[in-house]
């Protein structure tokens, strides 16, 4: 039997749990969090994903400010926005989506950050923390499928993970967060050498390489928890499309001990955690104990 993993209801806890928090940093704290999200261009997905956090965002009890600009946004416009909300006391988080458009350094913008602002991990100094055991930002999907791994397993100590993936916003970051987990970890990718075999090494797997149903069920370690980041959409043949991930969940059923399905699974985390880390953020700035919120 495959346990299916439900991030959707997972993820439905963790808003209730932030918008409590919400709740208690107004009435005793006086504060009201508050999220900048910073969209250029009119890339459909982006703007799917940005109306989605503002909505989750306003839902939580939290104040939501938008900033959408035209596609041909100078890196210096861009500039002296994070200069104006890294100087704004109502704004705790600053998100800028990506892909940013090809004018615009996107490291330097991230790095323009308030550090402490950085809600979604990726200023080079939380990445540094991050490695380095530090109390930094942690990005969110990462985050979100950690949480979704320690709900279903419990302790993670000394069991064997396997990353495939290595890009900045999910690969990395996850193997970081498993080894300071105790896991023994292990990333590989597209290019890895006898990567089946790599894979059905591991207890838990992490599957974000982008690739459809890449992922075979026999690649997957009897009883595995299998962590699916992947969100892509195919041909279903009706000439219609349909969402599947990286792993081939249908051959992952009766072989993994536990698996998170396309869509349903880790997508709804990531949202869920971009709030959690708002709270986070704004505790911090503030300097009050988030556990005494709760
Ligand atoms: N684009 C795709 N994923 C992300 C994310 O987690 N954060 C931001 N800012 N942009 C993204």
């Amino acid at each position: 039997m495959t346990t299916r993993i439900d991030g959707k209801a997972f993820a439905a806890q963790v808003r209730a749990r932030v918008a409590g928090e919400v709740v208690a940093l107004q009435e005793r704290h006086g504060i009201t969090p508050g999220l900048a999200v910073v969209l250029v261009g009119e890339d459909p997905a982006s703007q799917v994903y940005v109306r989605n956090k503002e909505k989750q965002t306003v839902e939580a009890g939290m104040q939501s400010f938008e900033h959408k600009l035209s596609v041909d946004t100078t890196q210096d416009q861009l500039l002296a926005l994070m200069d104006d909300l890294n100087n704004d006391g109502a704004v705790n988080g600053i998100l800028v989506q990506l892909p940013l458009p090809s004018q615009i350094d996107s490291d330097a913008v991230i790095n323009a950050l308030q550090r402490e602002k950085d809600v979604d991990g990726f200023h080079i100094g939380n990445v540094g923390r991050l490695w380095t055991g530090g109390e930094g930002m942690v990005p969110c999907t990462p985050l979100g499928c950690l949480m979704l791994l320690q709900d279903h397993l419990g302790d993670l100590t000394g069991k064997r993970a396997l990353v495939l993936g290595r890009s900045n916003i999910v690969g990395k970051p996850m193997a970081a967060l498993l080894l300071a987990q105790h896991c023994t970890v292990t990333i590989a990718h597209s290019r890895t050498a006898d990567l089946a075999v790599r894979c059905s090494e591991a207890d838990i797997l992490v599957a974000a390489v982008g690739r459809p149903e890449m992922v075979k069920g026999d690649w997957i370690k009897p009883g595995a928890t299998v962590i699916d980041v992947g969100i892509n959409r195919v041909e279903s043949g009706d000439g219609k499309t349909r969402l599947v991930g990286d792993v081939n969940f249908e051959a992952a059923q009766g072989v993994a001990g536990a698996i998170t399905p396309v869509p349903g699974g880790v997508g709804p985390m990531t949202i869920a955690c971009l709030l959690h880390n708002t709270v986070e953020a704004a505790c911090r700035q503030n300097g009050v104990d988030r556990a005494s919120l709760s």
